[in-house]
């Protein structure tokens, strides 16, 4: 089809359906979308700005008007002095760690508040008729959007994204377009840490007006028979102005391979929404699990005749699940053993604020572990996050963040939902975790609505609930759910089995147990606790209590041990100056507690595991316990060259060899299989520490401005061995990057997770770094007193950046103008506007019709400039001017124009508050007059 052909096409469905058919408004051609991050160019302030109060009812009546929001969030707001910052970004994670005015123990003692961001977007001419949508992955707490002073969205999850239509809204060309967003973060949704901010990316999404809508293709394939379904369900809609017939088609791709197509026809009206239903099939796809996580991909199209309209790629993975309530959980209908951790989304030094790659060294410690699932505590991930789990292969608990049926609550659920079905990874859905109604009938009603509104999104994963009590009252939630999640409580398993022998059951959190890395003797007064797993709070388990609980039970389908890793807050069982958890198998920044060698006893099957704790760097003669950990039959336990025996392994309870002389040397232990030596971990005692050594996660960064790292720092002795026990303050230099974060996983520590120094905790420390853009690679130096400076060198790669969008710096718009009627006489230039007679305007591409060539036209508007314009003085930038005219500023002639068009630029005198400022236009025969273009204040 041509384009007249196309052009033919699209007309006659518009007449059809008896709509005015704009020129260029959806026949243009327009490709794919454009999705562009928007983390860099926002300006922030921390602290609340409250407009002072409406006192005269023509204030009242302005101020209530569309475009009119005040304070912060109107456009012409002077930011010029707030602080540059870029995305994420978390503002509590800057604050120090006091408990001073609000700080709260739940949120590590960090205050959090209320913070303003700001920034100007830049749309071009072409963008004119595309569909615009503002994607704000997470906010922390509360937000409220405000696009040219529009409220365009109120957004109360911190966990929940915001997908905002900016469509009707947008100018284009040199008016720029203020988006201002208030975050409340006084609120707290959790009793963990939970930062602040605009802790998520941005990104603005430009695409045709008739679109996929976001989050709008459901492709999540599903057995059938010897073969595969994908059914895809494709939401469209049509934000131009006319009807308009379009091709839909989705093709199953393996990387560039086309696999299967189908495709369809439909017809989506103006402003209305379409749903497509395809089908894809599949025969023998290589399956997705945690040990292989394949995947593939669906590509969704719109076309017009040969015009793409817009495209959009879905991952997918082909794996079928079902629990049984007698045996477990199956995957690929291969018996798997859960072996999950339960997690909070925050990190040493950046706070909720985790870079993609950190996302993915995070990741990737879990899998040290033996881990395969995770389950997300207590809300909902970024999309990269969802994105690392198929990528590396989890499966997850996703977890809704409020227990409630109401409208706006029920809303998160399904969004949560619609966004996260297409991922292979996800395999139940939790709708809440240790809520008292659990216990009761109203709990059980509401259980059954929340489980309603996800299966009309998802029939394909079980819906479940963490409970922690209320299992044995006449009705209760276990009722209401298809899987039974028991929270602690391991002592009734059998029991709850027992009544309902046809309900699947798992364990969706247990063990808490307390252990501080590095630490061998508990010491409650310094809040120190041991890693010896002998320390659970109260309501949990050990470790090896909690797995042995689940492992030795068929129907109980896995574990979620509490937690993963450790995170801000939540310091149970200590307060102050304790402020980040005791809990993680992992410390704050992923380094190995002596928990994790015991999850790696007890979860990896595949290869040959031991390993010992403790270090061995005692006094002479000191009796130490040694713990060992291994899944090979036996481990034999040395100093130096004398062995204390060997023991049968004992994969839940672990080996202990009680009171071993410490001498200095290697304390070594040797696993075997049978007679075969399969596996040695050691512990060698280190000499005094003499350098520092710095070991990045990766030898390469990308240098897209982006990609960040972990890297390790330690104290090393003249051999390189790590020295465990140093504390040594350190401090870093760095170029070709930036350090956004620091940490050393001491739960007690109260130095700043930001700057440029941080001790070391029993001998390490972490530093996470951000490369600049650019190939260039980065150089970090560590350096501390009476040791040997480290330097490190990092590869920078070439990557393609991504595409941003188009932000500008703060300068005052002037748009907010009013037009007198025309007049005989040569107007008043200094009258107020009399608003209740003259016509509002914004003078972007603002014409007016001709005069008569006797009369004049007075258009005026009050201005305070920015405060620098105040003290220093600026000029009025007319970008065109179109007609002769005069300007005045307060009152007093400032230049005139006699040319018919153009820009024309016009001082403005420092001076303080408000200013006058009026154009009169001289009358001039069958000349359209007005502003072609906007007007505005620059500094001078
Ligand atoms: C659980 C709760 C978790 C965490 C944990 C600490 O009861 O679900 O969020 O607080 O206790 O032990």
């Amino acid at each position: 089809m041509n384009r007249r052909e196309l052009l033919l096409g699209a007309g006659a469905v518009a007449l059809a359906a008896g709509l005015p058919l704009r020129a260029g408004a959806q026949t243009l051609g327009l490709t794919q979308r454009e999705t562009l991050l928007l983390n860099d160019g926002w300006r922030f302030f921390e602290g609340d700005i409250v407009p002072p109060p409406l006192s005269e009812t023509d204030t009242a009546y302005n101020a209530s008007k569309a475009g009119a929001a005040r304070g912060a969030a109107s456009p012409s707001f002077d930011d010029t002095l707030w602080q540059p910052v870029s995305l994420p970004h978390d503002f509590a994670s800057f604050q120090p760690i006091s408990q001073d005015d609000n700080a709260n123990i739940a949120q590590g003692y960090r205050r959090r508040g209320i913070g303003w961001y700001r920034t100007n977007l830049v749309f071009g001419d072409d963008d004119r008729d595309k569909n615009i949508e503002l994607q704000l992955d997470g906010a922390a707490t509360y937000a409220t959007v405000w696009f040219n002073g529009i409220l365009v969205d109120r957004n109360w999850s911190g966990y929940s994204s915001a997908y905002i239509d900016l469509t009707p809204y947008v100018t284009y060309g040199d008016a720029y377009n203020t988006l201002a967003v208030r975050v409340d973060a006084s609120v707290m949704e959790g009793w963990w840490y939970e930062g602040a901010g605009l802790y998520r990316d941005v990104w603005v999404v430009k695409r045709s007006p008739i679109h996929v809508m976001t989050d709008g293709v459901f492709a999540h394939p599903v057995k059938d028979g010897d073969g595969w379904n994908i059914p895809v369900e494709i939401t469209l809609n049509n934000s131009g102005q006319a009807a308009g017939a379009v091709a839909v088609s989705a093709e199953l791709r393996d990387g560039d391979t086309v696999l299967g197509h189908d495709e369809t026809r439909t017809t989506i009206d103006a402003l209305g929404n379409t749903v497509v239903n395809l089908n894809l099939s599949a025969t023998n796809p290589r399956l997705w699990s945690p040990a292989d996580p394949q995947l593939y991909t669906v590509v969704t199209r719109l076309k017009q005749g040969d015009t793409v309209l817009d495209e959009i790629t879905t991952t997918c993975g082909f794996r079928t699940q079902r629990f049984d309530p007698n045996l477990g959980f199956f995957l690929n209908e291969q018996r798997l053993k859960i072996k999950g951790v339960c997690l909070h989304q925050d990190h040493a030094g950046v706070g909720v604020a985790v870079p993609d790659g950190l996302i993915d060294y995070r990741l990737r410690r879990l899998k040290s572990l033996g881990c395969n699932a995770i389950r997300f505590s207590h809300n909902a991930q970024s999309r990269a996050m969802m994105d690392a789990c198929d990528r590396l292969g989890f499966l997850v608990m996703a977890e809704n963040r409020v227990f409630d049926p109401a409208p706006d609550y029920l809303a998160q659920l399904q969004w949560l939902v619609r966004r996260d079905r297409n991922h292979p990874c996800v395999y139940l859905w939790s709708v809440f975790n240790e809520e008292p109604m659990q216990a009761s009938a109203q709990g059980y009603e509401m259980v059954r609505r929340m489980s309603a509104a996800v299966k009309q999104l998802d029939t394909t994963r079980p819906v479940t609930a963490a409970m922690n009590g209320g299992l044995d009252t006449p009705v209760n939630v276990s009722d209401a759910v298809d899987v039974i999640g028991i929270n602690y409580q391991q002592g009734i398993y059998d029991e709850v089995h027992a009544r309902h022998p046809d309900k699947p059951i798992f364990s969706s959190e247990d063990t808490s147990s307390f252990m501080t890395r590095g630490e061998f003797r508990t010491d409650r007064d310094a809040h120190i606790m041991a890693g010896y797993d002998e320390e659970p709070a109260p309501w949990g388990e050990t470790h090896r209590d909690a797995w042995q609980a689940v492992n030795t039970r068929d129907f109980i389908a896995g574990t979620f041990v509490w937690s993963g890793f450790d995170y801000h807050g939540e310091p149970t069982p200590f307060s102050f100056p304790s402020n980040s958890s005791f809990f993680g198998i992992l410390d704050l920044c992923g380094f190995d507690k002596s928990a994790a060698n015991i999850h790696r006893a007890q979860w990896i099957d595949d290869a040959p595991y031991v390993g010992i704790a403790p270090h061995w760097n005692w006094k002479r003669g000191d009796k130490v316990r040694v713990m060992v950990c291994s899944n090979c039959d036996e481990v034999e336990l040395h100093v130096n060259s004398m062995s204390y025996g060997r023991q049968k392994v004992d994969r839940y309870r672990m080996n202990y060899w009680e009171h071993i002389e410490f001498s200095p040397g290697v304390l070594e232990v040797r696993a075997y299989n049978g007679k075969k030596l399969v596996a040695t971990a050691q512990s060698v005692t280190a000499g005094k520490a003499v350098a520092l050594r710095l070991t990045p996660d990766r030898v390469a960064m990308d240098g897209d401005g982006r990609d960040a790292q972990p890297v390790m720092v330690e104290a090393i002795d003249a051999k390189g061995v790590t020295v465990p026990l140093t504390d040594n303050a350190v401090g870093f230099e760095i170029s070709g990057g930036e350090i956004i974060g620091l940490g050393n996983g001491d739960p007690n520590c109260l130095e700043p997770e930001k700057g440029a120094q941080r001790s070391l905790f029993n001998g390490l420390a972490q530093v996470i770094v951000r490369a600049n853009p650019g190939a260039g690679g980065l150089r970090l130096r560590a350096l501390a007193d009476g040791l040997k400076t480290a330097e490190l060198d990092i590869t920078g790669n070439s990557v393609r950046m991504p595409a941003v969008q188009e932000t500008a710096p703060p300068i005052q718009a002037l748009d907010n103008w009013f037009r007198a009627p025309a007049s005989s006489t040569a107007p008043d230039p200094s009258q107020a506007p009399d608003t209740a007679h003259w016509s509002w305007f914004r003078p972007d591409g603002t014409m007016f019709p001709a005069l008569d060539g006797t009369q004049f036209s007075l258009c005026a508007t009050s201005v305070t400039p920015y405060a620098g314009v105040q003290a220093s003085g600026g000029t009025l930038d007319f970008l065109n001017l179109t007609g002769a005219c005069d300007v005045y500023v307060d009152g007093k002639l400032a230049a005139s124009k006699d040319d018919p068009t153009g820009p024309l630029s016009v001082p403005l005198p420092a001076g303080q508050g408000e200013r006058h400022i009026a154009v009169v236009f001289h009358p001039q025969a069958d000349l359209a007059y007005g502003f072609a273009a906007v007007a505005r204040i620059r500094a001078a």
